[in-house]
């Protein structure tokens, strides 16, 4: 960690299909100063998340409403990522220097954030601080950040499970996924978790616990894979991948089954012409319409890990560099659990 310059990976180009590493840049500068009523992050953790490749199209006037205030990605512009960061200097009086906090100030080694915005101290839609006493680092950017809440909250309001029911998740070995999945079983469900490899579908049996699993990519016939796996059909489809995938789970719906649109990630490496071609963005579970119940879906999650109830593997990757090609692994399916890069060291 070099704490006198400022290193950030920009946009270089926007890309064609998969993203690749000459896409991004990386620049150097000086470490910026806050100003009157801003302060100064050194970022920890970058979490390495495919919601962000849906960013790096080129804004247009039908595609902002998916870009987050200030997180549009534009040539030039800072990576928009969620971060984990500390606290090193402050002009605001609701940030203390030293305290941790969590927020979508992207790839790089510094970020001075603004008051308004992702300013707002326990907001959990911007910047926030973080309570160690829940989890360690890593865990507010995995099952306490942003995809744990997901996992917990479309449970909650959609998915309702009872038990004996069977609920399908997609991408299962991702952190959403293999969080929701978990949580599923939790309320006794029998759980089926359809994945791109062999490997995560062990990790899913053996460590978490799935009653069933599909390796999509060798599966041949999906939908008879499906049937196999779902004798009494499909309750609940918690869906992180949309298109084909999506349609041949739901083509098994028993009467009254529930659907949370999660993800669409087989269409993120669309052009964003392609992408609103679809109208699979309407009505997907957005998990910041439930802030208000951040607090306590966090303290569950937290009491679940603690207990030994859920888990999730990480794997951090060594230094600011590694960023594009983590993010490119990533969207080329590689990862079990969540992926992160550490920029510095935790605070003591
Ligand atoms: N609605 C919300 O509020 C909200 C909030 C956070 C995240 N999300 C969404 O939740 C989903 C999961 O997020 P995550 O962070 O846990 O990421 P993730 O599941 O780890 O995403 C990466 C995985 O996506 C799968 N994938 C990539 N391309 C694919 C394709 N063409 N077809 C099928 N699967 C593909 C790969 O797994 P396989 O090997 O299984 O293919 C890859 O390992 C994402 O879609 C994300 O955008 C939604």
């Amino acid at each position: 960690m070099n704490d006198t310059i400022h290193r950030r990976w920009v946009l270089a180009a926007h890309p064609q299909g998969a993203p690749k590493a000459s896409d991004f840049r990386l620049e150097e500068g000086p470490i910026p100063v806050p100003g009157p009523g801003e302060f100064l992050v050194r970022t920890i953790l970058i979490g390495i998340e495919p919601r962000l490749r849906l960013m790096l199209n080129p804004t247009t006037e039908t595609n902002k409403a998916m870009r987050p205030e200030g997180a549009a990605s534009g040539l030039g512009k800072v990576i928009p990522s969620s971060v984990l960061g500390v606290v090193m200097a402050s002009n605001d009086p609701d940030f203390t220097p030293g305290d941790l906090v969590d927020g979508l100030l992207g790839w790089q080694s510094h970020a001075v954030v603004a008051r308004g915005g992702y300013n707002r101290k326990n907001n959990p839609a911007g910047i926030r601080t973080c309570d160690l006493d829940l989890g360690p680092p890593a865990a507010h950017l995995s099952v306490l950040g942003t995809p744990g809440l997901t996992a917990i909250l479309a449970l909650k309001h959609e998915g309702r499970l009872g038990p004996g029911e069977t609920m399908v998740v997609t991408s299962a070995a991702g952190t959403v996924g293999s969080v929701a999945g978990q949580l599923g079983r939790l309320a006794g469900a029998r759980v089926v978790g359809i994945t791109g490899s062999d490997e995560k579908a062990r990790y899913l049996a053996d460590e978490l616990g799935f009653d069933a699993t599909i390796n999509y990519r060798t599966a041949g016939d999906l939908a008879a894979a499906v049937r196999a796996a779902c004798p009494n059909g499909v309750d609940y489809h918690f869906d992180n991948v949309g298109g084909a995938m999506a349609a041949t789970i739901n083509a098994q719906f028993n009467p009254g089954a529930r659907h949370t649109r999660c993800g669409i990630v087989s269409k993120y490496n669309l052009s964003h012409t392609q992408w609103h071609q679809s109208d699979e963005f309407d009505g997907q579970f957005t998990v910041h319409d439930h802030v208000a119940e951040y607090t306590e879906a966090k303290a569950e999650l937290a009491r679940l890990l603690k207990a030994g109830d859920i888990k999730c593997v990480e794997r951090i990757f060594d230094g600011i560099e590694s960023a594009p090609a983590a993010f490119v692994g990533l969207m080329q399916g590689e990862n079990i659990g969540k992926w992160l890069v550490r920029v510095s060291e935790d605070p003591q």
